[in-house]
């Protein structure tokens, strides 16, 4: 490892840290990390300036009179500023003459394939734009977006970004139940669907689903379809109505909407520790800036860059970094519909090749999945295009680490592992690929503008090495600015651990260079595949169930998940426990929230770990099943019999 060529990563002095090669310093915007040091030490004391020249870099109808308006937890950012960000992502590429730049390489999974150009993108957003007008969508109605990973789930979020509508999109792997829950919380009036998706070779009913989710709902009045597999669906008059048809007769002319900086821009839905999900409102402006500017530094974005990102747009890696940091830098990316290992582990590696993709941004769990799958997916394969890799979702190991940086990097290309969160809207914690040692396993350093902390409980930072709650002390543009509808649980959620201070529900440590690890959650908050899952809501789909009495969820360690969810669950009458009900119950929480979601281990007991008060102990279950014992304080346990039967349960002995 320390015989590279320039060209490579080297191992520096402590054996383990990667510096940086001088070939991809020399070219990066950022290649230094004196130069990080100071750029970052300006953009927290002056943040006007830093900001300031980022957005100034993206076009405004309306300046900014004042950069920041902190009032303790809400922000405005840019204040009194007007702008547009469909604009800025496409109508400002036209006007620097970048039309005819591809601004999409699509590849469906039965491997139909689509160039799409700046020109021709902003043509269709125009377009469904004007659709959604006459449809009588404005300013701030709500749109949902259940749509598989095609351009016209691209084109449908820019529309209504154009106008001014709120979308809400829904990932397409999300059950008819959870499509209800977000159209109710949201109060949205129409959906832009698809009548299936394409996923591993077999059609995904989402037009049907959306018939579910609405069925009894009258708040829907449209429902635009696009007719991706021709897959018949049912079409009800009045409400549902084809996409191309629409489109057909729309005019392709679309003045964007001047809107507030604080217009708000989307709702996306994630977990949180009850059962009801949580609605993430991000507003235009300060999220603009910050996919902006973190995808221009991060990536190191150039002009001639391909970029593939491997998320799906119903998750905010698919919102920041496919649909709107990329196209606010003019870059061409690549888009694919379907799954990686259809029709085998190779698929993604031949798409590196063919369109020549020079930036990879993935999940460390997709990783591992490669790595079991065997290398000889990957031998046949020229990717001597890459030149930078990225990591999002949860910490990567070590192992995936190296198997990424050699095997797919030739060790040659830095990893970006980056750290952020649906409501952190941009990347936070992340190397700069020219200036940051590389340490497999760690975020590293905040991006500008990011003042980051490892606060001990009582608010003072832990020392060098040992583990606390990551904070964010200063508001930072992209932020969320409340949950939809619930100001109190935004408040209590965020920002009541510390006085003005994020909390993000991360543990993590700093060492001595102020690197940062992440060590994981801190609440009751499951990490499967990278999506997040809270063990509250899969608990309350267990209960549910007609023959459910009580249900705990917790996670375990998984080798390709990176967290399995392990359910206890007691009935209503133990001798309603059947061979098939674990499979039932699968399903039944799969119907409720989605695939995602179902369990991997359900676990049948009598009782559960309770504190007199009532509360289930799930620390107790969560050692039981990882180390094969308790050995915690068990003092405030109401029943401490229930801890043999659960052990003899989980172990598989009888007591
Ligand atoms: C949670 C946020 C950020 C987009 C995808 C997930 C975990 C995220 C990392 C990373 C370690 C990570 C955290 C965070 N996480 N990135 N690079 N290293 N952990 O977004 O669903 O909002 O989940 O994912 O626990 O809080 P999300």
């Amino acid at each position: 490892m320390n015989q590279r060529p320039n060209n490579s990563l080297s191992l520096s002095d402590n054996d383990s840290f990667y510096s940086p090669s001088d070939d991809f310093a020399q070219q990066a915007r950022v290649s230094s990390m004196t130069q990080y040091r100071q750029m970052h030490e300006m953009s927290l004391q002056k943040p006007e300036l830093f900001w300031g020249a980022e957005a100034r870099e993206l076009h405004w109808f309306t300046p900014w009179n004042q950069l920041l308006n902190w009032e303790s937890p809400h922000a405005q950012w840019f204040t009194e500023a007007k702008t547009n960000l469909a604009f800025n992502c496409l109508d400002r590429h036209l006007e620097a003459g970048l039309g005819e730049k591809a601004a999409i390489l699509w590849e469906g999974e039965p491997g139909d394939t689509r160039a799409i150009s700046y020109k021709e993108l902003h043509q269709e957003v125009c377009k469904l734009a004007n659709v959604l007008q006459s449809s009588g969508i404005g300013a701030e109605s709500r749109v949902i977006i259940y749509m598989p990973m095609i351009p016209e789930a691209t084109v449908a979020m820019l529309a209504c970004a154009r106008i001014g509508a709120v979308h809400s999109v829904v990932f397409g792997g999300f059950s008819a139940d959870s499509i209800r829950d977000r159209i109710e919380d949201s109060g949205a009036e129409l959906v832009i669907t698809a009548d299936t998706g394409w996923r591993r070779g077999k059609t995904v009913p989402l037009k049907e689903n959306v018939d579910k989710a609405i069925s009894s709902n009258s708040q829907i009045k449209k429902v635009i379809v696009y007719q991706r597999t021709n897959t018949p669906v049912s079409m009800q008059a009045g409400r549902d109505t084809w996409w191309h048809d629409e489109m057909a007769s729309a005019p392709g002319q679309h003045e964007a909407a001047k809107l507030d900086a604080e217009h708000p821009l989307f709702i996306l839905y994630t977990s949180g520790s009850t059962g009801k999900p949580k609605g993430i409102l991000h507003t235009t402006a300060g999220y603009m800036v910050g996919t902006y500017t973190t995808c221009k530094y991060v990536f190191d974005l150039r002009k001639d860059d391909v970029y593939w990102c491997t998320a799906d747009v119903g998750w905010i890696t698919g919102h920041s970094y496919i649909t709107y940091g990329p196209l606010l830098n003019g870059v061409t990316q690549v888009m694919y519909e379907g799954a990686p290992n259809y029709p085998d582990f190779s698929r993604f590696w031949s798409i590196v090749e063919t369109y020549k993709v020079s930036i990879f941004y993935t999940a460390p769990t997709a990783i591992r999945a490669f790595i079991k799958a065997g290398d000889e997916f990957i031998k046949d394969h020229d990717l001597s295009s890459l030149r930078l890799l990225g990591t999002v979702g949860e910490p990567i190991n070590p192992a995936a680490w190296h198997w990424y940086y050699e095997t797919i990097g030739n060790s040659r290309c830095p990893i970006v592992d980056t750290w952020w969160q649906t409501e952190t809207g941009a990347i936070m914690i992340a190397p700069l690929p020219g200036a940051t040692p590389i340490r497999p396993g760690t975020a590293t350093q905040p991006f500008f503008g990011i003042d980051a902390a490892v606060l001990d409980e009582n608010g003072n930072p832990c020392p060098p090495g040992v583990a606390g709650k990551l904070v964010i002390q200063k508001p930072w543009p992209s932020m969320l600015r409340t949950i939809y509808g619930d100001d109190d649980r935004y408040r209590d959620t965020y920002w009541s651990d510390y006085p003005g201070k994020y909390t993000t529900g991360d543990g993590a440590i700093m060492d001595e260079h102020g690197n940062i690890s992440i060590v994981g959650r801190l609440d009751d908050v499951l990490n499967v595949s990278g999506h997040r899952l809270g063990t509250a809501e899969i608990e309350s789909a267990l209960v549910a169930h007609p023959l459910v009495a009580e249900a705990a969820v917790i996670g375990a360690p998984h080798e390709l998940k990176g967290e399995a969810i392990v359910c206890f669950v007691t009935l209503k009458a133990a001798e309603s426990q059947s061979p098939s009900l674990s499979s039932e119950l699968r399903e039944h929480v799969g119907q409720s929230i989605g695939a995602i979601a179902k369990p991997d281990q359900i676990y049948f007991t009598s009782g559960l770990p309770k504190t007199r008060s009532g509360k289930i102990m799930r620390r107790l279950l969560k050692e039981l099943v990882n180390t094969g014992e308790i050995t915690g304080n068990l003092s405030t346990i109401e029943d401490p019999h229930v801890l043999e039967e659960l052990k003899a349960t989980v172990l598989g002995v009888s007591s």
